[in-house]
């Protein structure tokens, strides 16, 4: 097993349903996910994250393209591939009429894994998730967090060489996602890989290594979150309360975006101290913070949008 974990070529999908228009879900999407590596998917809804999830492991067949899985070509032989590959899938639920043990069991049995090791694993899958006081509930009885808790242990639990996790934390609240973050750490550092979609930039932002943006089924662009950071042309953002309608006053300084009455301008440390001074010559109120990934994600996609 040589080689990228995953690898796709000119991916295109295409979804035809009778008496309404074909929608191009994927336009030709092509990337590579190093083994070992955490990569998140970022793109608004509808951008074509799930469905490139989907083709990825094996679950729908693209219109055209390659995608393989540590060398697999995963259209000619799906099934070759599959005991590489582990999913959470978008919205999944767990098996209302089993526990939380049972399923990550039986799940783990039908990997084939024998009767001690999965124990063990469900024992530490369920220890991680936090799962312990509700093991032996029927998942029906569980809340929404805690049941997509039972569907990310269950697929943890796996320590597959290659984890598609398709909004892994929705719902969950911030202690549960740290769990999960600090889980999938664990097994990257163990020598899985990971491939994520979230609309939680920060959560984008401490566990992937890499990131692409995808928009209409095209990469919009790829990178380290500081590569994609920098992109935004500054590490600073100065929010000016009642700003926007002195932004011309601003835009030599950098990057200027107003939202309602507010402006942000993107500067750099050395042109901050000339920034607050105009603020207050100007009688007005600002704050200072660092660019996050939320800048770089909202001006890759809002040119996108632009140029449309
Ligand atoms: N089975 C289907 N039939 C027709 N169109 C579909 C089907 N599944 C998805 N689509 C369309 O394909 C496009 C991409 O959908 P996809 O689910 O991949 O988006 P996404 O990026 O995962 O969005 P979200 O963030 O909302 O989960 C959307 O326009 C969607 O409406
Ligand atoms: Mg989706």
């Amino acid at each position: 097993m040589n080689g990228e974990a995953l690898r796709s070529v000119d991916l295109r999908k295409t979804y035809l349903s009778r008496g309404t228009p074909p929608v191009e879900a994927l336009s030709g999407v092509s990337m590579q996910v190093h083994r070992g590596e955490r990569v998140a998917l970022l793109g608004r809804n509808g951008a074509g994250k799930t469905t490139f999830l989907k083709i990825a492991s094996t679950l729908l067949r693209p219109t055209s393209g390659r995608v393989e899985v540590f060398g697999i070509d995963i259209a000619d032989t799906p099934d070759r591939a599959r005991p590489y590959i582990a999913v959470v899938p978008q919205e999944g639920k767990p098996f209302f009429h089993l526990t939380p043990r049972e399923q990550i069991y039986t799940y783990l049995r039908a990997r084939g894994f024998g009767r001690e090791v999965a124990k063990a694993r469900t024992e530490g899958a369920l220890e991680r998730m936090g799962l312990t006081g509700f093991a032996d509930r029927l998942s029906i009885t569980l809340s929404g967090g805690q049941r997509q808790r039972t569907m990310v242990a269950t697929v943890i639990a796996t320590e597959a060489p290659l984890l598609f996790l398709d909004e892994p934390t929705i719902g969950m609240d911030p202690f549960a996602r740290r769990e999960v973050w600090a889980s999938l750490r664990a097994l990257t550092q163990r020598g899985s890989t990971i491939l994520l979609t979230t609309h939680y930039l920060d959560e984008a932002e401490v566990l992937s290594d890499r990131l692409y943006i995808v928009e209409h089924g095209n990469v919009l662009s790829s990178g380290t979150a500081d590569e994609l950071k920098r992109s935004v042309g500054g590490t600073l953002k100065v929010l000016i309360a009642d700003g926007a309608s002195q932004v011309e006053r601003f835009r030599s300084f950098g990057t200027c975006v107003t939202d309602g009455l507010s402006l942000t301008v993107v500067v750099s440390p050395s042109t901050l101290s000339e920034v607050m001074d105009l603020v207050t010559r100007s009688g007005m109120t600002a704050t200072v913070g660092p660019v996050t990934l939320e800048e770089a994600f909202l001006r890759a996609v809002g040119r996108s949008i632009n140029e449309d």
